[in-house]
C-alpha cells in the first residue's frame, strides 16, 4: 500500500467539485486516510511548493493556491500516486485524456482543480506538511 497527499485546490471548491474529486478517487480503490480544509497564507502555499520557488510561475501559483480554501486529504492505497495522477489527468487540462478529473473541470494548467504527489518522498514532505501523527487514520 502506498500513500499520497492530494489537494482539491480553491477552484474546485468554488465550483462545488469537492464530492466528485473524492468519489472519482475512492471508485479507483483510494481510501481517505485525513482530510481536512484550509485556508492557507501566502507563505504557507510557498513552503508547500517550495520545490518550483525558482519557476517562472511561482508567485501566480502561490497567490492563487491562498485565494481560497482548499481540501487537503492523505489516501492510501495500491499505487496511490500513480493511480490519482491519472485519474487527475496531465498538468494541463488542454493535455488531459478524455475522463479525467482535468479535462472534465479544469480552466487553464494554474487554475487545474486538483493536485497529487509525485513521488514517494514528495507525498512524505506533503503529507507531514499538513497533518500530525494523530490525524492520520492509517
Ligand atoms: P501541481 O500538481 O499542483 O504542481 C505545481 C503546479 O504549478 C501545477 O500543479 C500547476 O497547477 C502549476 N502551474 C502553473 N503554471 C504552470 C506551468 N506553466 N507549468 C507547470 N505547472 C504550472
Amino acid at each position: 500500500m502506498e500513500k499520497t497527499l492530494s489537494i482539491v485546490k480553491p477552484d474546485g471548491v468554488r465550483k462545488n467539485v469537492i464530492g466528485e474529486v473524492l468519489s472519482r478517487f475512492e471508485k479507483k480503490g483510494m481510501k481517505i486516510s485525513a482530510i481536512k480544509m484550509i485556508h492557507m497564507t501566502k507563505k504557507q502555499a510557498e513552503g508547500f511548493y517550495y520545490v518550483h520557488k525558482e519557476r517562472p510561475f511561482f508567485s501566480d501559483l502561490t497567490d492563487f493556491m491562498s485565494s481560497g480554501p482548499c481540501v487537503v486529504m492523505a489516501l492510501i492505497g495500491e499505487n496511490a500516486i500513480k493511480t490519482v495522477r491519472e485519474t487527475m489527468g496531465a498538468t494541463n487540462p488542454e493535455d488531459a485524456a478524455a475522463g479525467t478529473i482535468r479535462k472534465d473541470f479544469a480552466d487553464n494548467v494554474e487554475q487545474n482543480i486538483v493536485h497529487g504527489s509525485d513521488s514517494p518522498e514528495s507525498a512524505d514532505y506533503e503529507i507531514s506538511y499538513f497533518f500530525n501523527q494523530l490525524e492520520i487514520k492509517e
